[in-house]
């Protein structure tokens, strides 16, 4: 019924010459309350899916604004601890979901860019008046920031990434390319023993903690019960395409923002070395040496270092996190 509702949208909006892609019916809680940007871009009207938290601590309120560009295996919502600390520390807080990902529109036909994602968060924060803000990237979200701040310097305060993907050109090592049919097979099989596997070894250094499974469980409901979950399986295949055929590592030369770089040193992730050959899967994804590497390419870039933690440090050891990131914050203005 739904999907005949949706598709019945769809052909109307057609007929009056824009394809509406309606925000995702996905009923996953958010922490705060979910508003929607609605905009057109590659001939589709879409909506984009955000959080607008405001600085809890009004007394000390900065006026200072924190965009959180969540990775590819996360969603908004997994920024709920840090947003609540930044907001206590007088921040607003603008948390997207960028499009094809969690509540946001996901288009059964759309032309990823990482430019393409820092344009329409872009438009956003402009939307949302905010001339100038602090972006915090993880994961593939710290692709996408880089490739913000260089395209947007102007809007771009400081720049802060946490275990960003895309610190080495992965089919330069000799990733082969995979076809976009093939990934969406593989997408379609994921389940709850192939996240949480994965995430066992790349994010947590092979433990477990109960409250990981919050992240796995997140990320289940949108493959398996999301009623638009085989387009959500399709966009992720589209974007794992993305980040691998779309460097942004030759440019960290260019950056001219403050930049900050957290990283988890036990992180092993790299795009593409669960299909490559031995000898290239052996190269990739050694984080305790990309990461210095990476602040040495990035102009006056600092680095923090964790040694015990892997690809999430925010959520595996939010105190020690957490407040790395803080005292940077208040020593940088
Ligand atoms: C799509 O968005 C444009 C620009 O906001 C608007 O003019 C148009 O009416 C929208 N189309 C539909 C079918 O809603
Ligand atoms: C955004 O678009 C959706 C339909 O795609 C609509 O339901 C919603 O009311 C719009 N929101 C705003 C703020 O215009
Ligand atoms: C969300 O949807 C799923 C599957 O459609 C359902 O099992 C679940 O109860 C719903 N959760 C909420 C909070 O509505
Ligand atoms: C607000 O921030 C100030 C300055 O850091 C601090 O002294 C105060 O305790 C904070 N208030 C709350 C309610 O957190
Ligand atoms: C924040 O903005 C308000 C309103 O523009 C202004 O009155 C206040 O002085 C500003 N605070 C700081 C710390 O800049
Ligand atoms: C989950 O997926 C893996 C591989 O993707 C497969 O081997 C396993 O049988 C699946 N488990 C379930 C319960 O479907
Ligand atoms: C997609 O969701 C439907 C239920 O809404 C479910 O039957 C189907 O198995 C899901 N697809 C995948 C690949 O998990």
């Amino acid at each position: 019924m739904r999907s005949i509702l949706l598709l019945l949208t769809q052909v109307v909006a057609t007929v009056l010459g824009a394809t509406v892609i309606p925000p995702s019916t996905w009923n996953y809680t958010y922490p705060w309350p979910v508003q929607y940007h609605n905009f057109t871009s590659q001939r589709l009207n879409l909506s984009m899916a955000y959080m607008d938290v405001a600085p809890k601590n009004a007394s000390y309120s900065s006026n200072k604004t924190m965009v959180l560009l969540h990775g590819k295996n996360f969603c908004g919502a997994t920024w709920e601890d840090t947003a609540r600390r930044l907001s206590t520390h007088g921040y607003r807080v603008i948390i997207p979901d960028q499009i094809g990902f969690c509540k946001s529109s996901k288009p059964p036909a759309y032309q990823f860019s990482l430019q393409q994602l820092a344009r329409n968060t872009h438009l956003l924060l402009s939307s949302l008046g905010i001339e100038t803000t602090y972006v915090l990237g993880h994961s593939m979200g710290g692709m996408l920031a880089t490739r913000f701040a260089l395209m947007y310097t102007e809007q771009t305060s400081h720049l802060i990434l946490t275990n960003p993907i895309g610190l080495e050109d992965w089919k330069a090592l000799g990733v082969p390319w995979r076809n976009l049919d093939a990934l969406y097979q593989s997408e379609l099989a994921t389940n709850y023993t192939s996240i949480r596997t994965y995430q066992q070894s790349t994010y947590y250094v092979n433990t477990w903690k109960p409250e990981y499974d919050v992240w796995v469980n997140m990320l289940v409901s949108l493959y398996q019960t999301a009623p638009e979950n085989k387009t959500f399986a399709w966009n992720m295949a589209q974007t794992t395409d993305m980040v691998l055929t779309q460097p942004v590592m030759y440019e960290f030369g260019l950056i001219t923002v403050k930049t900050l770089l957290l990283i988890g040193t036990e992180d092993t992730t790299a795009i593409g070395k669960a299909w490559s050959p031995p000898d290239v899967q052996a190269k990739l994804g050694k984080y305790d040496v990309l990461g210095k590497e990476t602040a040495a390419r990035i102009p006056g870039a600092e680095l923090v270092e964790f040694g015990d933690l892997g690809h999430s440090p925010q959520v595996q050891d939010s105190e020690r996190y957490h407040a790395a990131l803080l005292a940077w914050l208040d020593s940088s203005n």
